[in-house]
């Protein structure tokens, strides 16, 4: 079986029922304060079978999840429980590190007690910091700027060093994850929301302004680039990181991107699209701490895990919409 911490969250409810549909076991650990009940439902609805149940729970206590693994047949777990808001990290450091770092803490040493040995950890692009080349490769240095990344980055360190106690863990650095189920059973739910997409797609039809931060970037449009991964590209790369760890592969990072990147302004236009009307914006001062582009090198995972993202910007716009009208 595997456990999923975080799996009434966005990216883990996704990653979760994949899992599940390639024919996995899986339960979830979550604590319930970002997570949804919803998320929850739709895994024990679409594999009543192969959803071993829910425990909540909290990372930050030790003894909490030390007795998930205590006579259950766990053989990994993906790892997505954390906070990851980079405004709130730099004004609150301390909710950061005791969750993220604080949290991962508790959950590699129950696994080491356990003698659980293979870990997929959710970590970031945040890691990197300000890019001293783009795209950015595994190799590239990292110096996060925020106290989000840094939480993130000794997390990783943390994961190699538990090496020692037989874990192996393939690190997983994703850049802007967006979308959402195709069948529009799950979708993205964070409030306050802080990514690009959602905020834009829940601006439509409202007739109120969306603000669009910095245009004057050295780039093609003036606006800043990222790289967009679709959840379910995300989810699939989550599947083959834990085949490659079961086959023996050793502990090591990937990024997770699609080699490319968009403009904010482009972005913009293709949720005008495909929402089919205009959309009024606002153009805004640059915000603190953007980098102008932040792109992914992505052959790690493709040529080691055999990864290759799917799905067009345009897909997961698409996806995204129809969620956000669910549920208006
Ligand atoms: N969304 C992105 O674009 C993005 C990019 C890079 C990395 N990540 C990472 O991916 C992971 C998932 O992100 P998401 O967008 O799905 O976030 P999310 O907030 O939707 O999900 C996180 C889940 O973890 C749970 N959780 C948090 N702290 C916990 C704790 N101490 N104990 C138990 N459960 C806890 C929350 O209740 C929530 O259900 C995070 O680790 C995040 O840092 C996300």
């Amino acid at each position: 079986m595997i456990l999923v911490t975080g799996g009434a969250g966005y990216i883990g409810s996704h990653c979760a029922l994949r899992l599940m549909e390639s024919g996995e076991d899986v339960m979830v650990f979550d604590s319930m304060e970002l997570g949804t009940r919803h998320a929850l439902d739709v895994l024990a609805r679409e594999f009543p079978d192969r959803f071993k149940g829910f425990v909540q729970g909290d990372l930050k206590d030790r003894g909490s999840i030390a007795s998930v693994f205590r006579g259950r047949d766990i053989e990994a777990v993906v790892h997505f429980a954390a906070y990851s808001q980079v405004a709130e990290s730099m004004r609150d450091p301390r909710r950061y590190y005791e969750n993220n770092v604080g949290g991962t803490m508790n959950l590699l040493g129950a696994m080491a007690d356990a003698g659980v040995g293979m870990i997929v950890f959710s970590s970031t692009a945040a890691t990197y910091g300000e890019p001293e080349y783009t795209p950015i490769d595994e190799v590239h240095p990292q110096h996060p700027i925020n106290p989000y990344g840094a939480t993130k980055l000794m997390a990783e360190r943390m994961m190699s060093d538990y090496g020692r106690y037989g874990i192996r863990s393939a690190r997983l650095r994703y850049f802007n994850v967006a979308g959402a189920d195709p069948e529009g059973r799950l979708g993205e739910c964070h409030d306050p929301e802080t990514h690009l997409i959602p905020n834009v797609l829940k601006t439509a039809g409202t007739g109120r302004e969306f603000s669009m931060f910095g245009t004057d970037y050295d780039t093609r449009d003036g606006t800043c680039v990222r790289d967009y991964i679709d959840v379910n590209d995300l989810a699939e790369a989550h599947l083959l990181a834990l085949r490659y760890l079961r086959e023996g592969g050793a502990s090591d990072c990937f990024n997770l991107g699609t080699n490319g990147g968009s403009t904010v302004r482009e972005v913009f236009g293709v949720c005008q699209k495909v929402v089919g009307e205009p959309i009024p914006v606002r153009e805004c001062p640059r915000r603190e701490g953007d980098p102008a582009v932040l792109v992914a090198d992505n052959r790690k995972a493709k040529s080691v895990l055999g990864w290759s993202p799917r799905s067009t910007l345009e897909d997961s716009v698409s996806r995204a919409w129809a969620w956000e009208r669910s549920r208006r």
